[in-house]
């Protein structure tokens, strides 16, 4: 089955509204033509209108948020909540990134919890699953992304999915340079996809769209997306430079 590939960049907690506008200036210019892929760029919320003033000109380049608050409005001090993301015109949010999980305490059930809220207003999830190392060398992989899988999907409906991509990102991976090898990649990539059979059966696994995320480079892209699971790319570090981000869809997206 065909699935449109999506490439993602995720800032972190880099860059501000002034280089956010340099930032999409270059890689305007860069792209004259549409990509064959859906281009997403997660930036800081202190980013997004100024990323939704920069990208008015910019066609298929869509705006994400890095988290979000799994309640409504209220006593809450320093969240953001999905109404006003939606107020700034952000379509996606990735939810249940590792650094979110490991540094700062979110749970599958939080995890859960934000991306029902981000669901009743239409938001497009970006769902991040990954093991730690040493996870991975216990042989508790399957363990650990099926129960991150079915708790994190747990009440949302075959509808919701259609709105889903899931990010793998090894958190060995991430930020380290160490890339999965395509084969093991494609291998969590398969395994993932067949969790999602087991709970939305295997058309709905067949139509998601599967990221991988951990060091994708300029080099490393196009030997990644063409695994036949690997349906686009979460990039860190490498999404930072516009040059380096044009490149990634460039050789990971055949035009
Ligand atoms: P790096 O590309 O810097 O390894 O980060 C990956 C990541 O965490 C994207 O969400």
């Amino acid at each position: 089955m065909y699935r449109r590939p999506i490439l993602a960049a995720n800032w972190k907690m880099n860059k501000g509204p002034s280089e956010t506008q340099d930032f999409v200036k270059s890689f305007i210019q860069k792209s004259s033509e549409r990509f064959s892929a859906d281009i997403v760029i997660a930036a800081p919320f202190l980013c997004l209108p100024a990323l939704s003033e920069s990208l008015r000109e910019v066609d298929g380049v869509e705006m994400a948020a890095q988290n979000c608050s799994q309640f409504d409005d209220g006593a809450y001090t320093g969240e953001i909540s999905v109404k006003m993301l939606r107020q700034v015109l952000v379509r996606h949010v990735i939810i249940g990134h590792s650094e979110r999980r490991s540094i700062f305490g979110e749970t599958n059930a939080v995890i859960n919890a934000k991306m029902k809220k981000a669901r009743e207003v239409g938001l497009k999830l970006i769902f991040c699953i990954g093991e730690t190392l040493e996870e991975r060398n216990a042989g508790q992989l399957e363990a650990v992304l099926s129960s991150q899988i079915i708790e994190g999907l747990a009440g949302l409906t075959l509808e919701d999915l259609d709105h889903t991509v899931i990010a793998y990102e090894p958190v060995w991976a991430i930020g380290t340079g160490v890339t999965a090898t395509a084969e093991q990649a494609q291998e969590a990539h398969a395994y993932v996809r067949s969790v999602v059979a087991s709970i939305y059966g295997e058309e709905a696994a067949q139509k998601m769209r599967i990221q991988y995320g951990g060091s994708v480079k300029p080099n490393n892209a196009a030997e990644l997306m063409a695994c036949p699971d690997i349906d686009g790319a979460l990039i860190g570090g490498a999404s930072l430079d516009a040059q380096s981000f044009f490149d990634i869809i460039k050789n990971g997206v055949p035009a």
